[in-house]
């Protein structure tokens, strides 16, 4: 049977790096309050002066993915490309990434599944090979956050947990009889919790869609129920993991490393306690990252099978939350 293998990776992280004392002077905040809440000690954002899209860190990614598989961009039959931050409202980060590689015509998807963006991407790709419309697939998850925060105190909560990054992941459909890619994988939405996390404005539903009064009223920054969002991931993080577990018939201690979304430290540490998972094997590089959305998956996958705490054969439990609201959990075998 065809299964959907992974190739390669690759991760890309703008240079610069901002540290929780960095956000203090902006908005009244700690690097206390910061750790303690959440676990992040830095983040990476674009340069100040502009002019650096998600597709750009996405471009970055790719060509370490791509020279890892040893593939050229001309090899792909498809890109897959998450995100909540495109380059420009429309058309989307694949298309303009699928440019910056000097491709022809080559088919782009994008995904607007926020947090939840690598595993919705994941699916489709691997939906894709198996139909057998494309065999050699890149998945991109690539955020731009710091250009649309409020740095102002109004906006502390939410501008303190994200930061910038693209993952890149090179998947290709291989003929096997061996158990391997993606053992199981269950997805959801419910649209009643848009409102828990959302950038309001520009907005079709607005005449106009912008103005100087909405920005004002900062209605262009994203706005969050950090409680409820919260809340909501411990419970049915834990709920989604178990169901993925039973499709796959693996027990928690099958699966050799849990790479859950980088959302909140004690988000994950709380889900790792109710799974009753092995500290050993919960990854977790928050603390340099912050939130990348949907770059966090992917960069952390990358990040851990350089650390060779994984590699081929390895049994990988994702799970993420976030805006939508969306959720859900997936296994893979590498
Ligand atoms: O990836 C997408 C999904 N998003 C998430 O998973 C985020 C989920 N939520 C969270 O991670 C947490 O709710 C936050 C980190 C956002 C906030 O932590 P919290 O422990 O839930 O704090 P809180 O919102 O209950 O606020 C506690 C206090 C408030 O002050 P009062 O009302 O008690 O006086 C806030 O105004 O902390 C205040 N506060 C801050 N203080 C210093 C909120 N943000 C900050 C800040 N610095 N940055």
């Amino acid at each position: 049977m065809k299964q959907s293998i992974i190739r390669s990776t690759g991760r890309y992280l703008p240079e610069r790096v901002v540290t929780n004392n960095d956000l203090a002077q902006w908005m009244d905040t700690t690097d206390e309050w910061i750790q303690q809440r959440t676990g992040i000690q830095e983040r990476r954002w674009v340069p100040e002066e502009g002019g650096v899209g998600a597709s750009d860190l996405g471009l970055e990614a790719t060509k370490i993915a791509l020279d890892r598989a040893g593939w050229t961009p001309e090899d792909l039959d498809m890109i897959i490309f998450a995100t909540l931050s495109p380059d420009i409202f429309f058309p989307g980060s694949g298309c303009l990434l699928q440019h910056k590689l000097g491709l022809k015509d080559t088919p782009a998807l994008d995904i607007r599944q926020q947090c939840t963006g690598f595993l919705y991407g994941m699916m489709t790709a691997d939906a894709y090979i198996k139909s057998g419309y494309a065999n050699k697939v890149l998945f991109v998850g690539s955020e731009v956050h710091s250009t649309g925060l409020d740095r102002s105190t109004k906006g502390r909560d939410v501008t303190v947990i994200f930061g910038d990054g693209a993952g890149a992941i090179c998947l290709e459909g291989t003929e096997t009889s061996e158990k391997s890619g993606l053992l199981a994988c269950s997805v959801h939405s419910q649209g009643k919790y848009a409102d828990a996390l959302m950038v309001e404005a520009p907005a079709s539903r607005l005449n106009p869609r912008l103005d100087a009064r909405m920005m004002e009223e900062g209605r262009h920054y994203p706005s969050m129920d950090g409680r409820n969002v919260f809340k909501l991931a411990i419970t049915r993080l834990p709920q989604v993991s178990k169901v993925v577990l039973e499709q796959a018939g693996l027990g928690i201690d099958d699966i050799d490393l849990v790479i859950p979304h980088q959302a909140n430290l004690r988000i994950n540490q709380a889900f790792q306690q109710s799974m009753k998972i092995d500290e050993k094997k919960m990854f977790h590089n928050i603390q340099r990252y912050g939130n990348t959305t949907a770059g966090s998956i992917p960069i952390a996958l990358d990040e851990a099978i350089e650390m060779g705490l994984i590699g081929k054969g390895s049994n990988v439990l994702f799970a993420a939350l976030g805006a939508g609201l969306t959720w859900g959990a997936m296994i893979y075998q590498l």
